[in-house]
């Protein structure tokens, strides 16, 4: 029986992380959760973001469903005792170092998009992020220097780093559209270098797949100017938060954004923390008004990459997006004068679709 470890945090992540685990029981009836603390509520509860016991539970686990972290009042706290430094503490530990981020826009929500419905109907691409290396876990300073008050990050790469999430990417590119775009900025730093040298000598091992490089700031342009001209892209870390942000928000909301942070291959799988990209979202906190599809969907994601459970995982994907497009949808993804549906309704959509589709497709026996 498969062990997964539930770290809901803060702000939204308890309601739409709850959500996520209903749906996944649902699919899975089989599997243990077991809860953990983390973030904030871990400051709060165990005096530090990230308690021992969390780790231990994570690690006996096979997967981790992970809510968000963060919230106000840690302005100037120093990072380790903030809350994010539950989630990176996570990623730094179990060495999560490939973070896949599909932004894809559902058919039906084409209108909630900013951008032109023509210009985005069909958009379909996956961010893998570097997840454990760059601006986030280099040395970092920050005090009187020749008595001016300076502050100090450190971009660390090696090879090696770079090596294993660009070989990622182009395998998640060849089970797709064959087109990897890989994004830097090679003009100005060195590690942009080192980083698009590797690309170059991994292209020879995938013929199949057709490689571009670009420029981040022509990158974050481009999305904007036509999405749907990206497959999977590869970028280091503080990149691929910024424009997974951006992608995210361009299929109409955050909210149905999921994410998987994987680490290194243990046969066909992968341990892996999944969380919706969405973050705490303090306004709504509490209120049952929080999207969970990003967390639904990243549980479809746990099922997929940490579990083996393909047809668990493309069942959820199907049921999310009937919803979607069926409707009721949360607040975040209503036109104006429509009523919204609240978390756990969206999550109980999401449960008849599922019943719907096994009632279409009898089990084989
Ligand atoms: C994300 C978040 C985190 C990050 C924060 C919460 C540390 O923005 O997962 O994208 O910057 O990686
Ligand atoms: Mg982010």
């Amino acid at each position: 029986m498969s062990q997964i470890a539930v770290l809901a945090g803060d702000g939204i992540g308890p309601e739409i992380t709850a959500a996520a685990r209903r749906v996944l029981a649902c699919v899975l009836p089989a599997l243990s959760f077991h809860e953990a603390a983390v973030g904030a509520a871990a400051i709060a509860s165990h005096g530090t973001p990230l308690p021992d016991e969390t780790i231990a539970i994570c690690a006996a686990a096979d997967a981790i469903l992970f809510g968000a972290v963060g919230g106000p009042g840690f302005d100037g706290v120093r990072p380790e005792q903030r809350p994010e430094a539950g989630i990176l503490g996570l990623r730094k530990r179990f060495g999560l170092f490939a973070n896949v981020r599909p932004a894809q826009v559902f058919a039906g929500l084409e209108e909630r998009s900013p951008l032109r419905t023509d210009i985005v109907r069909g958009m379909d691409l996956v961010i893998v992020r570097e997840l454990t290396g760059g601006l986030y876990f280099g040395a970092k300073t920050l005090g009187l220097e020749a008595g001016v008050m300076t502050a100090r990050e450190t971009l660390v790469y090696t090879a090696d780093e770079i090596e294993r999430v660009v070989v990622f990417a182009f395998e998640l590119a060849r089970g797709r559209r064959k087109r990897l775009t890989s994004i830097d900025k090679n003009n100005v730093l060195v590690s942009s270098q080192l980083w698009r040298q590797i690309v170059a000598e991994r292209a020879a091992t995938y013929p199949d797949v057709e490689l571009e490089h670009m420029l981040v700031d022509n990158a974050a342009m481009q999305l904007v100017r036509d999405p749907r001209r990206f497959d999977v892209i590869v970028t280091e870390n503080m990149f691929g938060d910024i424009l997974s942000d951006e992608a995210a928000m361009i299929t109409g909301s955050i909210g149905t954004a999921p994410s998987a942070s994987l680490g290194a291959a243990r046969g066909a799988l992968r341990f892996g923390l999944y969380e919706p990209i969405s973050g705490t979202a303090p306004d709504i906190a509490g209120t049952n008004r929080a999207n969970p599809a990003g967390a639904i969907l990243s549980a479809a994601l746990l099922a997929r990459f940490s579990l083996g459970e393909h047809s668990a995982a493309a069942a959820i994907e199907g049921a999310v997006a009937a919803a979607l497009a069926r409707g009721p949808r949360t607040a975040d993804l209503c036109a104006p004068g429509e009523t919204a549906a609240t978390t756990s309704s969206f999550a109980d959509a999401v449960i008849a679709e599922l019943a719907n589709a096994r009632a279409r497709v009898p089990a084989r026996s």
